[in-house]
């Protein structure tokens, strides 16, 4: 994870969407002319984040809890007191799927002007067959209407609903949701918030079994608040991503070690919500791969900057820039089964590229935090910005 190839004085080739050949200056056949050329010299071209973990369909923010927050409530009292995930769920039931469309697209026009080239979103603020098949919709239409590469998540066991029981609601998501969700082809992988006063790892359990038997593949909300026994439930099923990982220590990183569990830190939501951050030093030390991705959502982090998680990642977690990258671009693509097509600058894979203003370093990314590095976006060969 410490080693990102650099070439320096070098060309990047783009035919029909695809990277057709990289190189030094020096190696660039004599002669060769491209219908559009840019000069990026003193610039960077980096490959676009791969963001592998987002709600960024929502109806609205959610501001009023933030002011909360500060004052000393914390995440789990707003839940309990009707705010968090149960109040974005009763705005986005009444709120349009060509409104939420357009909700979402001013978000996805965000993340492509700050790098991101694919994305995976979640359901979960639906809790109701209707809307939750509604926020999945709005998602694959994402996929469809925008440059970005998206995979989908169905994560009907975000909360209970207030209305329900917890076990009249899991047999909801089992026997009704998931096979509809499967019906229209809405989701590529299940999702469920393991957390105390949320899911139990037996709960999660039984859920992502009955998503597997309709081809979802797992991946878990894991330890965001306690030691929730997320991560185990996640090797136990073979999920692709465990995410948050706020609260692991020796025994969960020793079990996802004998895993090919893509380990997955979300550092927007750790900082917003004022958590410890993962530990990801342990964890690379102990020989694991750490992917970062942004958790974009109105609750615990409304941002989907992936340079400003990329900083995070650094700066609080001790990460160094290089790893920062590969964890938010080959390591990412590889939690959403993209890496033989996205995550890395290399023959063969889809053109998703961004290149820098005139910047140093690569550690200039993280190092200017906040500030907006990126001048050119070009995604699946296009220059969109
Ligand atoms: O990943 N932790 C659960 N779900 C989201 C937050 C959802 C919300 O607060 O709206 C998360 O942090
Ligand atoms: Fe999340």
């Amino acid at each position: 994870m410490a080693e990102l190839p650099v070439l320096s004085n070098a060309y990047l080739a783009i035919q029909n969407g695809v990277i057709q050949e990289f190189g030094s200056m020096t190696d660039l056949p004599s002669g060769s002319k491209a219908q559009t050329e840019i000069d990026a010299s003193g610039r960077f071209v980096f490959p676009s984040f791969v963001d592998s973990h987002t709600h960024l369909v929502f109806a609205t923010s959610r501001e009023e809890e933030f002011v909360m927050k500060i004052k000393g409530a914390t995440y789990e009292e707003i839940a309990a007191n009707g705010g968090g995930i149960l109040n974005s769920a009763k705005k986005l039931r009444q709120t349009s799927e060509d409104e939420l469309f357009e909700r979402a697209l001013a978000r996805i026009n965000e993340i492509i002007h700050t790098g991101t080239g694919a994305v995976e979103i979640k359901s979960g603020y639906g809790l109701t067959v209707k809307d939750e098949l509604k926020m999945l919709r709005v998602a694959r239409r994402i996929g469809r209407e925008t440059p970005l590469t998206v995979k989908t998540t169905f994560l009907g066991a975000h909360a209970v609903p207030k209305e329900m029981s917890k076990e009249n609601y899991i047999n909801m998501v089992l026997n009704e949701m998931i096979p509809a969700v499967a019906e229209e082809k809405l989701a590529d992988y299940i999702d469920v918030f393991c957390e105390q006063g949320f899911f139990t790892p037996d709960e999660t359990e039984r859920i992502v079994e009955g998503g597997k038997k309709f081809g979802m593949k797992p991946r878990i909300h894991a330890n965001q608040l306690h030691r929730s026994g997320g991560v185990q439930v996640g090797v136990k099923t073979g999920a692709l991503s465990v995410d948050h990982l706020e609260n692991i220590g020796e025994e969960e990183i020793e079990c996802l070690k004998n895993s090919s569990v893509m380990p997955t830190a979300l550092p927007g939501a750790a900082f917003f919500l004022g958590l410890p951050f993962p530990p990801a030093r342990k964890m690379i030390e102990a020989g694991l791969p750490v992917a970062i991705a942004s958790d974009y959502n109105p609750g615990s982090s409304p941002s989907g900057n992936m340079p400003l998680m990329v900083a995070l990642a650094c700066i609080k977690m001790k990460m160094t820039p290089e790893e920062a990258i590969n964890a938010s671009t080959i390591n990412t693509a590889a939690a959403l089964e993209l890496e033989n097509a996205h995550g890395s600058i290399t023959k063969g894979k889809i053109a998703n590229v961004f290149i820098t203003k005139p910047i140093p370093s690569v550690a200039f990314l993280p190092y200017a935090f906040g500030s907006n590095v990126i001048e050119t976006v070009i995604l699946k060969g296009s220059i969109v910005i």
